[in-house]
């Protein structure tokens, strides 16, 4: 018998990849070809403080040195180890966060959410997601084929969560809301009063509240971080973070979940995310032993990076707010800006000229989503101040020669 098939064409993907998109590293693609041709490139695309100059604290790097050198090399135990798992607790208890059901590492914060969103998830159920907010969201739910249904954050009142376009848009299949605060790619700080009218419907309509506090201690101007899970003790809240961005180790991969709120309607949950904890083995384990010391250890790191940024920011505020065609509302916290375009019909196209003509990589608002009819790009505040100051100059050029061709 011949089992040699005839070839009959490429090996077909499956449909549910297609609408998976992640904005912030497509562009990439185009700039590494425009350098491998020898441009000199600017890169204000990437949320990575590493390649930028920033180092994580010593005492993090020596707990996995030290656990990568007692031979805890082998697997972890699906949900983490104890004595993370332990400090991430105290550290939540302390922050307010009360009734925690479940806690869990991931590989990276993304795969917490990853995870939790697959355990709560059926094709045609609905999340709102912030617009704009951070690109991972939209894409896991496209693979889920679930849908992502925007609410809008209001540029003109400080990009605030437009509480009133999220009560109108939970129905029936509603099964989440995100909230990403500070916020990617913004910048911007949630009030108390936004976050608890959040809280009170998600408490109301038994939906889970997806807190996606990664930057939490990346703020500026003495902004108030309020979290989520400590503002009512019976709603249903996933705090995530992890030591990507306050421990500037991203490559660590290490994020956490922390479920809270009452145990009778979250446990059937939580069980589904520790079943998918199972089949995926652990998450990377001599880096868990960094957590403690990232928790309990000398912070003054985090004073300062933020000082760092706050110079970046006020830097990179001067000089694009001056360009005529531009506006950016002032970041509170996280290492983003987020600049809206005026005159400007796609900013995709914008994103890509300017990348042509100046090297300077950024990434088109439709990226993470905006208000339909505006264009925005979101650059990054973690370069040395020369780029950004060269940066943003030649964005101004490259702005101020396009209305002059008009
Ligand atoms: C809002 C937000 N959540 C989650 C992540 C993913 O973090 P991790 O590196 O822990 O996977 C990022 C990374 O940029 C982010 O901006």
């Amino acid at each position: 018998m011949d089992h040699a098939k005839k070839s009959s064409g490429p090996i077909r993907p499956a449909e549910r990849v297609r609408n998976v998109r992640y904005a912030v590293r497509d562009v990439v693609v185009m700039a590494d070809r425009l350098r491998k041709q020898g441009k000199k490139m600017f890169y204000l695309n990437i949320g990575d403080p590493n390649p930028f100059g920033f180092r994580p604290p010593a005492h993090l790097i020596e707990a996995v040195h030290r656990a990568m050198l007692d031979n805890r090399n082998g697997y972890a135990p699906s949900d983490g180890i104890e004595d993370a798992l332990d400090a991430i607790r105290v550290d939540s208890k302390r922050r307010g966060i009360g009734n925690i059901v479940h806690t869990w590492i991931g590989n990276g914060c993304s795969e917490v959410i990853e995870m939790a969103m697959s355990a709560l998830v059926n094709p045609g159920d609905n999340v709102l997601v912030p617009s704009p907010g951070y690109p991972l969201y939209t894409a896991l739910l496209a693979k889920l084929e679930a849908e992502a249904r925007p609410y809008q954050l209001d540029e003109a009142a400080g990009w605030q969560p437009d509480i009133p376009d999220i009560a109108r848009q939970i129905d029936g299949r509603t099964r989440a809301i995100v909230v990403i605060n500070p916020n990617n790619p913004t910048g911007s700080v949630a009030s108390e009063s936004t976050l608890r009218a959040i809280v009170d419907l998600v408490a109301e309509h038994d939906l889970l509240l997806f807190a996606d506090e990664i930057y939490d201690r990346l703020l500026f101007d003495g902004a108030k971080h309020i979290p989520m899970g400590s503002l009512r003790q019976d709603a249903s809240v996933l705090t995530l973070c992890g030591l990507s961005k306050n421990w500037l180790v991203p490559g660590f991969r290490i994020g956490w979940g922390v479920l809270s709120g009452l145990a009778e309607k979250l446990d059937p949950f939580a069980e589904a995310t520790r079943q998918l904890g199972r089949a995926r083995l652990s998450a990377n384990h001599p880096e868990q032993a960094a957590i403690r010391p990232a928790l309990e250890g000398d912070q003054s790191h985090i004073a300062a990076l933020n000082h760092e940024l706050v110079q970046r920011r006020d830097l990179a505020m001067g000089l694009l707010n001056r360009i005529d065609g531009i506006s950016c509302v002032k970041p509170e916290g996280a290492f983003y800006a987020f600049a809206r375009l005026h005159d400007v019909q796609s900013d995709g196209d914008w994103c890509r000229e300017l990348m042509q003509e100046t090297g300077v990589v950024v990434v088109p608002g439709s990226g993470f989503g905006q208000r339909p009819g505006t264009q925005h790009f979101r650059l990054v505040l973690l370069p040395s101040l020369s780029i950004i100051e060269e940066a943003c100059k030649a964005i101004g050029s490259f702005v101020a020669a396009s209305r002059s061709r008009r």
